[in-house]
């Protein structure tokens, strides 16, 4: 397979007819790429549960990428011409909001916060509003923000209510967009433990990516048990 794009996390190959199979890898990184660590069998929990959350949307009405699953350790998907731009939805404040603002950890969000950032490591994904993304050529035109904006806030009620279920809170997460070859504007790329934060919804456990970010420990141990609750 002809490789596309190695990231940090996944790696990109040309697959058959305007699709691309997308290989999860064990690499973990966090502040922009700055902490590293490998954590064997991350990859396949990734793309179970990424699987399982892009199959939910799309029975949901939510176009997707996604095309199928390819155990253990990568999707079939569309290709896109991925957008710039990542759309993060919070319903619990914590992490870089309460760092920038003047929110209490913690603090429930209601209605949902919506950010668009800008999405480049080198300039720490800064957030961006409308006339930035705009005057960038992040997107063509203010509609599309509100289409992503609209989408995301779908997202996080059909992810929500489904957590719900499985003892998990959503506490946030970031999604990529992109249009495929007929302009339809789908989410792209991955819902998992690395771009969701993810509490135990009795105990207030962290079972996600900040278990490595603020090496709280355990980390493949957490993404297993929300493999386990998520794909049953
Ligand atoms: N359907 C798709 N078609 C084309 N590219 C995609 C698709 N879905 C995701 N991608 C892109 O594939 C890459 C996935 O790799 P990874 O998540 O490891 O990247 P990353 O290190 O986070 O870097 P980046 O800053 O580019 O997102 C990302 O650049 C993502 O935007
Ligand atoms: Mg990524």
């Amino acid at each position: 397979m002809k490789e596309i794009y190695r990231g940090k996390a996944k790696t990109l190959y040309e697959g058959e007819d305007g699709t691309c199979v997308m290989v999860f890898r064990d690499e973990l990184t966090a502040g922009d790429g700055a902490k590293r660590a490998e954590k064997a069998g991350k990859g396949s929990i990734n793309a179970e549960i990424s699987a399982v959350f892009m199959q939910l949307l799309e029975k949901n009405g939510i176009k997707t990428h996604f095309i199928s699953f390819e155990p253990p350790d990568r999707h079939v998907v569309k290709r896109l011409r991925i957008l710039p731009v990542e759309v993060i939805v919070r319903n619990i404040a914590t992490g870089s909001l309460v760092r920038r603002y003047p929110f209490k950890e913690g603090t429930r969000l209601e209605p949902p916060v919506v950010e668009f950032c800008l999405k480049s490591d080198e300039y720490h994904d800064p957030m961006v509003n409308e006339d930035i993304a705009l005057a960038l050529g992040l997107v063509d035109t203010p509609e599309e923000l509100q289409e992503m904006r609209r989408i995301s806030l779908k997202v996080n009620r059909v992810l929500s209510d489904f957590l719900r279920e499985k003892g998990i809170l959503l506490v946030d997460f970031k999604l990529e967009f992109g249009y495929d070859d007929e302009g339809n504007l789908l989410v792209g790329d991955e819902i998992s433990p690395d771009t969701c934060r993810f509490w135990d919804a009795d105990t207030g456990e962290v079972m996600d990516k900040d278990r490595f970010r603020r090496d709280m420990g355990s980390v493949i141990e957490y993404y297993r048990e929300v493999k386990r609750r998520v794909c049953g």
